[in-house]
């Protein structure tokens, strides 16, 4: 029986340092050590534990939801390499053995780089005989069990691959670890999908009719052309556009948006009924961050969704500084929150951050 010793983890292509770099820090803190193999613009990364079975407490107990330029995360073991043209079943199923039982759904997987697109449609095919071998093998259940554990197969080359698994309630339960999502033909901007993702990403779907519910209010800084505020219009709230730019007619002609061409650091809101503040401002992480604190601190929102546009170096070390001095000064405050930040698929050289705040 092989040793799965190795985390794979997805990322966007190019954040293989900050990816690398996250997986070291938190590890860490869990006491576990390995190093961090960075192949540049390679979409993974693969942390290898010095100590056997740490792969395997470490894909348990790291939270999934904590990391945030990691896509998706799963335990595996060495590169399986040379995999034979007319059998590369054979040597999956071996490494399998042994280390997961009776899995609830396989996942043939490739890196989100264009020579991961030229491997997708292999993938696909293959998928087919490969379930059915580990079904026979009764290392996958005959039914999809969204509750059992997730089988990966990571394909680099049509001959190589990674082959391991990931728990299903510390996992992201998208192909990829992408959410496939529509744009909508009548939003303003492509952004719109940030946003979307972001709800799909931070809210449980049994609390988006509570949280995102019709009547809501909400504010939206740097609103222009209005992508953003589509989607919370979409879900019937009334909107302060916050920007100088023009926004999208159509978004106006609804009735439910105020545009205020106004300074979004200056902003304040008339009323203390706002649930939703959203930001997409170009600014330095750290003038966003303060001004985020501020509206928490002054109570004039309840929960909030916001970009931080990352500089070229040390993103992660800016990322964490930002977060940390954001929880800092709640705590100051005693203002009790739940903070959640990811590198979503829609997002560029940027993070999205989600706070909530926790009442009782
Ligand atoms: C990335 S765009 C926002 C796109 C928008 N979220 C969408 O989906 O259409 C950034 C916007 O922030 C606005 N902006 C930048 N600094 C601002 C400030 N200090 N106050 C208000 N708006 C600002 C810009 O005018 C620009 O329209």
């Amino acid at each position: 029986m092989q040793k799965l010793n190795k985390i794979i983890l997805y990322c966007r292509s190019g954040f293989e340092k900050e990816c690398a770099a996250e997986i070291t820090d938190k590890a860490s803190q869990q006491e576990i050590y390995g190093f961090a193999k960075v192949n540049e613009k390679s979409g993974y990364v693969i942390f290898e534990c010095y100590q056997d079975n740490n792969a395997e407490i470490l894909v348990k107990t790291l939270s999934f939801r904590t990391l945030i330029f990691a896509r998706q995360m799963f335990v595996a073991g060495d590169l399986l390499s040379n995999l034979p043209a007319n059998d590369r079943i054979t040597p999956i199923v071996e490494t399998l053995s042994g280390c997961i039982d009776k899995a609830g759904d396989l996942r043939v997987e490739v890196a989100d780089t264009n020579e991961g697109k030229d491997l997708a449609s292999f993938c696909r095919k293959f998928t087919v005989p490969l379930r059915q071998a580990l079904r026979n093998k009764r290392l996958l259940l005959k039914v999809t069990n969204p509750s059992r554990p997730v089988i990966h197969i990571f394909f680099i080359s049509s001959n190589c691959c990674y082959a391991g698994y990931s728990y299903s309630q510390n996992n992201s339960p998208f192909y990829m670890g992408i959410p496939r999502l529509r744009f909508p033909s009548d939003a303003p901007s492509r952004s719109t999908l940030k946003l979307e993702e972001a709800f799909h990403i931070f809210i449980p779907y049994e609390e988006w009719e509570e949280r995102l519910h019709g009547g809501l209010n909400a504010v939206d800084l740097g609103a222009c052309p209005g992508g953003w505020t589509y989607q919370l219009v979409k879900r019937s709230m009334m909107v302060y556009a916050i920007d100088n730019g023009p926004m999208d007619e159509k978004l106006m002609a609804t009735g439910q948006v105020k545009h205020y061409r106004e300074d979004g650091f200056k902003f304040t809101p008339k009323k203390h009924n706002i649930y939703w503040l959203v930001c997409d401002m170009v600014e330095k992480p750290a003038k966003v961050t303060e001004l985020i604190a501020k509206w928490l601190i002054n109570g004039w929102c309840r929960e909030t969704i916001f970009n931080l546009k990352l500089p070229m170096k040390k993103r992660y070390e800016e990322v964490k500084n930002n977060l940390q001095l954001l929880k800092k000064e709640l705590n100051n405050k005693q203002i009790n929150v739940q903070i959640q930040a990811k590198q979503l698929y829609h997002d560029r050289e940027e993070i999205t951050v989600h706070v909530q705040r926790i009442w009782g």
